[in-house]
């Protein structure tokens, strides 16, 4: 059976691009392959935090996966298990620095002020390739931001094994889906839907109530023309094409699928039906989040059950790489 290792940021409640970029992709694979699901909360120290902050956030998410779907026994937080901490610092010393400062999210993230921003931005990739090669994982489900990240990691794994000599961290496979791999943000369709965006209505959260969904849809940015009945009338309308692209995989069908029933429509049509069907596969979720939430001694049990579990298969990888390096 294939190792799977994916992780998110509990830096707040997943949003409809984690789901599509990921999360679903996750209860998908958990059926037939060997998964690890990591709350990377050591990630989250690389931009401003508060513990308050982190300790929801952290329970909020593992409730929100949970009612996703995503199996109980698979999932732990990061640093529950030290294998992480250990494997990412001989990382730091395997990687380039030269390799890091081609990573474009370092740049996306710390904008004009470089130098004001943590060492754990810049070196926050070298950590992400330590999670999943603790495990000798070698499909990672991601949306399309992680391609870079992940490159890096094959970078790190290969000069690892030729430094030391040894065929020991295998190459790793990520596994992008092939629709909705960059869900954007409603409010600017050039920039990528994210947590850390400060705008709430930027996104959709899977607890959005259904109102909050209906509101957000309806205030999407769009354009004032009509829904072209072809692909290629959505040239430089990326808005339109994010939400029609939303529709399209939430649905399970195809763009051009979506644009034979919708093209010549406004928006305003298009946007009630997207609204509705969203507010029926979501609602469930967010139910379903909310009930989990009332029962914290739960959801820590959760966590530490799949941190064992974690432990005892990326404990033995670790302690090997340790012997390598001469430790
Ligand atoms: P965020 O950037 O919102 O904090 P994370 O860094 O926690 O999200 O990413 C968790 C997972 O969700 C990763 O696999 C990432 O590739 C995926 N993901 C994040 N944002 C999007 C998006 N806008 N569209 C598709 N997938 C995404
Ligand atoms: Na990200």
């Amino acid at each position: 059976m294939q190792r799977v290792f994916s992780g998110i940021q509990p830096t707040g409640i997943p949003h409809l691009g984690n789901y599509l970029g990921a999360i679903r992709n996750w209860v998908t694979l958990q059926k037939d392959h060997d998964c690890f699901f990591c709350l990377v909360d050591m990630h989250t120290l690389t931009m401003p935090w508060t513990p308050r902050a982190l300790r929801e956030q952290t329970l909020g998410s593992t409730a929100c996966l949970l009612a996703s779907g995503i199996d109980p026994t698979r999932l732990y937080n990061q640093s529950a298990v030290s294998a992480h901490a250990r494997l990412g610092w001989i990382f730091d010393c395997v990687s380039r620095l030269g390799w890091l400062n081609r990573m474009t999210q370092f740049k996306d993230k710390a904008g004009k002020h470089r130098e004001n921003h943590s060492a754990g931005l810049y070196v926050y990739p070298n950590l992400m390739a330590a999670d999943i090669l603790a495990f000798h994982a070698t499909r990672v489900p991601v949306g399309d931001d992680q391609r870079q990240h992940l490159e890096l990691a094959n970078d790190i794994a290969q000069k690892f094994n030729h430094d030391m000599g040894v065929d020991f961290f295998p190459h790793i496979d990520p596994l992008i889906p092939p629709h909705a791999a960059r869900v954007m943000s409603l409010r600017d369709g050039s920039k990528k839907m994210s947590k850390s965006d400060p705008s709430a209505q930027s996104r959709l959260v899977l607890t959005d109530t259904a109102d909050e969904i209906a509101q957000k849809i309806r205030r999407a940015k769009t354009d004032p023309d009509a829904l072209p009945s072809e692909e290629a009338g959505l040239e430089g309308r990326p808005e339109a094409r994010n939400l029609l692209t939303i529709y399209a995989a939430m649905t399970d069908t195809t763009l051009s699928d979506v644009l034979a029933s919708f093209g010549g429509q406004g928006f305003g049509s298009f946007k009630s039906a997207l609204a509705d069907m969203l507010v029926e596969k979501l609602a469930p979720v967010a139910h379903e989040t909310r009930q989990l939430l009332k029962n914290e001694d739960h959801l820590l049990h959760v966590l530490r059950t799949g941190a064992e579990r974690a432990r005892s298969v990326s404990e033995p990888i670790v302690s090997e790489a340790e012997r390598l390096v001469g430790f």
